[in-house]
């Protein structure tokens, strides 16, 4: 747990004195008081003012506003500031800039803008790291480590063409493997030496962020510059850890961020955290759904939603105002969801560049009388009530959903069979119908434990890695029920076709074999016609995007194509394998059945909702020392109301509630009961 020293939900976010003169700074204190607001995340983009030079350190600021924090009662999550290099080293060192996927070499500016591969940027974000760490490793007010900010973007300069030929000799060792591993006699690509091979970008091989002539390459590079990139934060990691081996650290991550593969970066984060910033017209269950990846990054512990904003964003086409209430239901939705924090973006809103139009909790008119502040310091007052009831609790589900950012990037890679597929909606199709349903999901690695689940879907598992369809043959042995979807089992790894009938290695566990696979038109539709009633599904239902034209191999069909040329065939199957069931869903269904199927094998699973609550109000829960929290989140307009049927405590109100309770337009009620 990260809490030891503030034990609360720490509640606070991104704070920059240095844009103010010092007059401000004592509001800034008075403020945070009356807001409730015990952390500031500090020193995030102050790379430049602490080094002014290549030889020269200045931590005469950063010295006062640690104190200074910590003697008005507001502990520190320290940054490295290594988000942003500053002016000065891109001039003397041009080799900190990136070179973008056109080819283009970058100047100064902007920010997240260093190359993973420079020399220069390496020996001085870690250096900086070190000296951070050497200084305030004593202070009473640190209580956490902030490395970089939100790492991200590629870079394609010749230090990373250089490294990536290290890399892929490290991954290939010979040029031979390598060669078969991305089927380089296509199109005459055969390599003969590791120079030549060279970065796929514009000038190569890729247009359009996801168009390649070359999965392998293509899908190699993302997994590269991920890794590129996290070497880049671990050597910070090692410097901070030298000094401070008890005090976390971490680095703000972006939910379903596409570039890095998190659950590999979660291996070197000591806790998880990320910014939250859904728009108005978000559905609630795609930000449920972030929040529950986020937990599941390192398998349920619970995270800090770092930054999130009060009121607006700048960056969206419309930033709304976040409407009365929702700034704290949406706080709550991630403390219901895994978070141990409640932080923004940004305490006080600049007066310059391109954020001055951010929400913050301190705006522009630099008073507490207005709307977002009042709201900001109820829930300060609130989060401070609960003290460190609800901090390390953690979540029971019974289902899971696969998520692999490998397989993501072939999925969208790979040319073919539909511009239309996305794999995360896909994953986000079952994700929305269990949450409707008010049953406890998880958002699970290929590499996660799944003795503890009773089922486990893969939406299209396209890239089927080594061991893993093995694993699901143990699992649905020993009685557990798995689906996956049409267009799974195709490849390997390397982005290889699995010859010999798709799916593949997932072809023995499901009982089918996928002859061809069908792309739609956006408006062309087919049916899914079901052979007999099966609990909740009947009748006939929607599908598109892909059909896969499947023969049983043993499965039971469970539904069959309603029109084309493929009418008859199987488009809904079961096969019973051991003791459990794999499902194959060879289309992409509409929603209501995606909620009739997943109830039905929620049911013969006995993997039971939490409760029944009406449509809009978001049911979750974490569970502590035999209690459970059950969190009832009411994004309505309007009130709804809900049935208690044993005695609980609300630990927001204190009362004790049973039988009908009615939660207000956009009201929480967190209930306190026996497991
Ligand atoms: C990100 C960054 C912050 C800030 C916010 C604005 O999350 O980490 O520095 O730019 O976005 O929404
Ligand atoms: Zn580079």
């Amino acid at each position: 747990m990260i809490n030891d020293k503030l034990p609360k939900i720490w509640y606070g976010g991104d704070y920059n004195p240095e844009q103010w003169d010092s007059e401000v700074w004592s509001e800034d204190e008075r403020m945070f008081k009356l807001a409730g607001i015990d952390v500031a995340t500090i020193n995030v983009f102050s790379w430049a003012l602490i080094q002014p030079d290549e030889v020269t350190y200045d931590f005469s600021a950063l010295d006062e506003t640690m104190d200074r924090l910590y003697k008005s009662g507001v502990y520190v999550c320290l940054a490295t500031s290594t988000g942003a290099h500053p002016a000065w080293m891109a001039k003397k060192y041009p080799d900190v800039t990136r070179v973008d996927v056109q080819g283009r070499k970058r100047t100064f500016g902007g920010r997240h803008n260093s190359c993973p591969n420079s020399p220069t940027y390496l020996k001085y974000s870690a250096k900086l790291a070190g000296k951070l760490a050497e200084r305030y490793k004593d202070h009473p007010g640190l209580l956490i480590w902030h490395v970089s900010n939100e790492y991200g973007g590629y870079c394609y300069c010749d230090n990373c063409a250089k490294a990536f030929r290290v890399w892929l000799k490290e991954r290939y060792g010979t040029l031979d493997n390598l060669n078969r591993a991305w089927n380089t006699r296509f199109w005459g690509h055969t390599f003969y030496d590791w120079d030549e091979v060279v970065v796929p970008n514009e000038l190569s091989e890729e247009w359009n962020g996801n168009r390649t002539n070359f999965q392998g390459i293509s899908i190699d590079y993302r997994r590269f510059q991920s890794y590129s990139l996290l070497e880049a934060y671990k050597l910070e990691y090692e410097e901070l850890k030298k000094h401070t081996p008890d005090i976390p650290v971490t680095t703000n991550l972006m939910g379903f961020y596409p570039e890095l593969d998190y659950f590999e970066w979660a291996k070197y984060m000591d806790v998880v955290s990320w910014d939250n910033y859904p728009s108005l017209d978000t559905p609630v269950s795609r930000t449920a759904m972030a929040h529950d990846l986020m937990r599941g990054l390192k398998s349920g512990q619970p995270f800090m939603l770092m930054e999130q904003t009060p009121s607006q964003q700048n960056w969206q086409a419309y930033n709304s105002l976040k409407r009365p209430g929702v700034m704290r239901l949406w706080s709550y939705q991630a403390v219901a969801r895994g978070a141990d924090t409640v932080m923004f973006f940004q305490l006080r809103r600049s007066i310059g560049a391109c954020e001055k139009y951010h929400g913050a909790v301190i705006e522009h008119v630099g008073h507490e009388h207005t709307r977002v502040f009042r709201e900001c310091a109820e829930l300060g007052r609130e989060l401070a009530g609960l003290s460190d009831k609800l901090l390390d609790a953690r979540t029971e589900a019974k289902v899971a959903i696969v998520y692999d950012w490998e397989n993501r990037w072939a999925t969208d890679l790979t040319s073919g069979p539909s511009v239309a597929l996305n794999y995360e909606h896909e994953a986000y199709k079952y994700y929305d119908a269990l949450f409707k349903l008010h049953i406890e999901t998880d958002m699970i690695s290929v590499e996660e434990d799944l003795s503890k689940y009773d089922i486990v879907i893969a939406p299209v598992m396209y890239m089927v890695k080594p061991g893993f369809a093995q694993k699901i043959e143990q699992f649905v042995s020993a009685g557990g029920t798995f689906v996956t979807t049409f267009f799974s089992g195709i490849v390997n790894e390397n982005d290889l076709v699995t010859v010999g009938g798709y799916p593949g290695e997932l072809r023995p566990v499901l009982g089918i074999w996928a002859e061809e696979i069908d792309a739609l038109f956006p408006d062309q539709k087919n049916q899914m016609v079901m052979k007999a009633p099966w609990g909740k599904l009947q009748g006939q239902f929607e599908c598109g995007l892909l059909c896969d034209l499947i023969h049983s191999e043993g499965a039971e069909v469970l539904a069959e194509y309603g029109s084309d040329f493929y009418k008859g065939m199987p488009v809904l199957t079961v096969n019973k394998f051991g003791k459990g069931h794999a499902y194959y869903v060879a289309s992409s269904p509409e929603a209501s059945f995606m909620e009739g199927f997943l109830s039905n094998l929620c049911e013969e699973q006995g993997v039971k909702p939490l409760m029944a609550a009406p449509e809009g109000v978001e049911v979750a829960r974490r569970v502590k020392n035999g209690v459970s929290y059950l969190f009832l989140l009411n994004h309505n307009a309007d009130p709804a109301t809900v049935e208690i049927n044993s005695e609980k405590t609300d630990i927001l109100t204190g009362k004790k509630v049973s039988g009908s309770l009615t939660v207000p337009a956009k009201g929480v009620s967190i209930l306190e009961g026996a497991l």
